[in-house]
């Protein structure tokens, strides 16, 4: 491994796991432990447990795992070596530098250089006779020179090699091409461009880094918006567009439109502190993302149906990362692109002003649709807002619009409040219960892909497991257990590998811990072995089990029926073996 066991073992002394990850998310107690809500999935009750004494976290909702190396090269989307680097800044030691670690971030750079000399060759194009097209596309769309510039916008011409050949010229080969993603690879095994007669988008990282693009069609044709891949330097679900630009002048509040052209026409509104997604729905890392900028954002959706859905989901995943959303009510256009272009910038802005709160939003809807003068019309709006109260987390918010409610329909408001309160009550325990059955069925088919294994031979797997827990408990033990079970008993592939590894590093006088292994494995193995490590928390006579957990294995290797084997003592067991032994001589 390139980086020096000894300074890895430093690094693990200067950061304890619950500093860090508590600099991410609030961390709870729990008992001996801490928990928190996972930022690598959605959910609303915590299921990510931080263990202090082993110094590793567990998600139980979706298998995310590991040290707090693995911590960081998710949350931050780094490699291994740049997750040390960061930590070790953050620890204020230095990593010794090594040459063969730095060929990852050496592939890095390039890409950040090759996707700069892209971008300027797209809008150098779009500037030139050739972009005609793009250029009357982007004007016809009310775009002016100025914001064109500060987009840094461009064209790609209609050919198969026009930037490749550019790039090529410029010194950058194929590979590291196709691994920033601007040119595909054909049947053939030969390169060709990625981005074809379209208008192009770069999106920018919050150092200024090109990291990517969007393309879109200037005609009908589809897809109508190309974007590019993930990358070593991309990762759509993590990213925003134009936050580049919204960081600084978010005065604590940040417009979250759909897409690149309501973003651009926002901007040059005037309303520089706008954001969106790039092509998926918004995710839980977005949110989180966009809470470290904001304290409010106003989702400024398209005004059809798949706009105010997107709404919806946006709204929750909000609640949860602690930012107030609030909903802006575009009526007469289809989406704030065209509502600007219709209505002008000022209108523009007494609508983000007048925003609603989600809550009036969603009540003023609920009282337009309700008939106030009958009797059934007001239990039928006694049912829906109840129902809807019932959602809202804020106690004091729910009184307050309880008050509300009872006023508009003659009843007291302790009538609407203890009905939502009981409504909430049910509804919470239907969540939880959905979320572990959402736990499980995520743990089943994680586990599956790690160790494909593991289905087969089940029983193995698990006694295999309980084995690299009590080591990992227990260095001491290693002896003990090879001598019984020798150098390849273990029966899955994957756990015979965490196995050889962690038996290297006893038998090298290393520290066994999870930071001790981390360079040897990916994110989602350190997932399944912290997995392993957290779910042998509390056994109770361990090293009976282990003895058992042995056996399972040593009956395995010598093909003995495995029911019957169970009934008998490790005596009889040997005396099988032995039996058989003879048998094969
Ligand atoms: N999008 C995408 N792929 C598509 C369609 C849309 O990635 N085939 C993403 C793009 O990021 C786009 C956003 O979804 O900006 C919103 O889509 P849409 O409303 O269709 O695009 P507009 O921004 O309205 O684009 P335009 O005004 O150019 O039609
Ligand atoms: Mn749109």
């Amino acid at each position: 491994m390139a980086i020096p066991q000894s300074f890895i073992e430093q690094l693990r002394m200067s950061c304890d796991i619950e500093d860090v990850i508590s600099s991410y998310v609030p961390l709870k107690r729990a008992g001996r432990n801490k928990t928190c809500l996972c930022p690598f999935h959605s959910e609303k009750s915590p299921s990510l447990v931080v263990y202090e004494d082993t110094q590793s976290f567990y998600c139980f909702g979706c298998g995310a795992g590991g040290d707090v190396i693995t911590f960081i090269r998710r949350i931050e989307n780094l490699d291994y070596v740049e997750a040390v680097k960061l930590l070790a800044a953050r620890a204020g030691l230095t990593v010794p530098e090594d040459g063969e670690s730095s060929r990852a971030s050496h592939l890095k750079q390039r890409v950040l250089e090759l996707n700069r000399e892209a971008a300027r060759f797209f809008h150098a194009c779009l500037k030139s006779p050739a972009g005609k097209a793009g250029m009357d596309y982007f004007l016809g769309r009310g775009l002016t020179p100025k914001t064109i510039t500060a987009y840094g916008l461009g064209y790609a011409p209609d050919s198969w090699d026009s930037l490749r050949k550019h790039l090529l010229q410029k010194g950058f080969r194929d590979e590291e091409m196709f691994a920033a993603a601007v040119v595909a690879k054909g049947r053939s095994g030969s390169y060709y461009d990625q981005f074809r007669g379209r208008v192009m988008f770069p999106i920018i990282d919050l150092r200024g880094n090109v990291i990517a693009f969007g393309g879109r069609v200037l005609g009908d044709g589809k897809p109508k918006y190309l974007n590019s891949a993930d990358t070593p330097v991309f990762k759509k679900s993590r990213n925003l567009f134009s936050l580049n630009f919204a960081k600084n002048e978010t005065g604590g509040r940040l417009i979250l439109a759909e897409g690149y052209m309501d973003v651009i026409a926002i901007w040059q509104a005037g309303f520089h502190n706008v954001v969106a997604t790039l092509g998926t729905a918004l995710t839980a890392e977005q949110a989180r993302l966009i809470s470290q900028y904001a304290k409010e954002v106003i989702i400024a959706y398209d005004s059809d149906g798949p706009g105010q859905a997107a709404t919806q989901r946006a709204v929750g995943l909000f609640e949860e990362v602690g930012v107030a959303a609030k909903v802006l009510g575009i009526t007469g256009a289809k989406d704030p692109d065209e509502y600007i272009k219709k209505f002008g910038a000022t209108r523009f802005k007494m609508l983000l002003d007048g925003a609603d709160s989600v809550t009036d939003f969603e009540l003023s809807k609920l009282r337009r649709e309700a008939d106030l003068d009958t009797e059934t019309g007001k239990v039928e709006y006694l049912k829906k807002t109840v129902q809807f109260l019932s959602d809202l987390h804020n106690p004091l918010e729910r009184e307050v619009y309880a008050g509300k409610i009872a006023e508009e329909i003659g009843v007291s408001r302790e009538t609407v409040l203890t009905q939502a309160k009981a409504l909430a009550a049910k509804k919470k325990r239907a969540q939880d219960k959905r979320e572990w059955r959402e736990i499980e069925t995520n743990r089943a088919a994680y586990r599956d892909r790690i160790n494909p294994q593991r289905a087969k031979f089940l029983k193995e797997a698990k006694a295999e497991e309980g084995i690299l827990a009590f080591l990992y408990k227990n260095p001491d033990s290693l002896e003990y257990i090879l001598n019984r079970l020798g150098e390849n008993g273990f029966v899955t592939d994957f756990n015979a590998k965490v196995f050889r590894i962690f038996a290297g590093k006893i038998q090298n006088n290393i520290t066994l811990d999870l930071t001790a292994v981390a360079g040897d494995f990916s994110n989602e193995e350190m997932g399944r072995i912290a997995g392993i490590i957290a779910s042998a928390e509390d056994s109770g006579n361990a090293k009976k089990q282990l003895d058992d957990y042995i056996d399972v294995l040593i009956q395995h290797k010598n093909r003995v029926d495995s029911e019957t084997v169970a009934q008998l003592t490790p005596q009889e067991i040997y005396q099988r073996i032995r039996q058989n032994k003879q048998k094969d001589s």
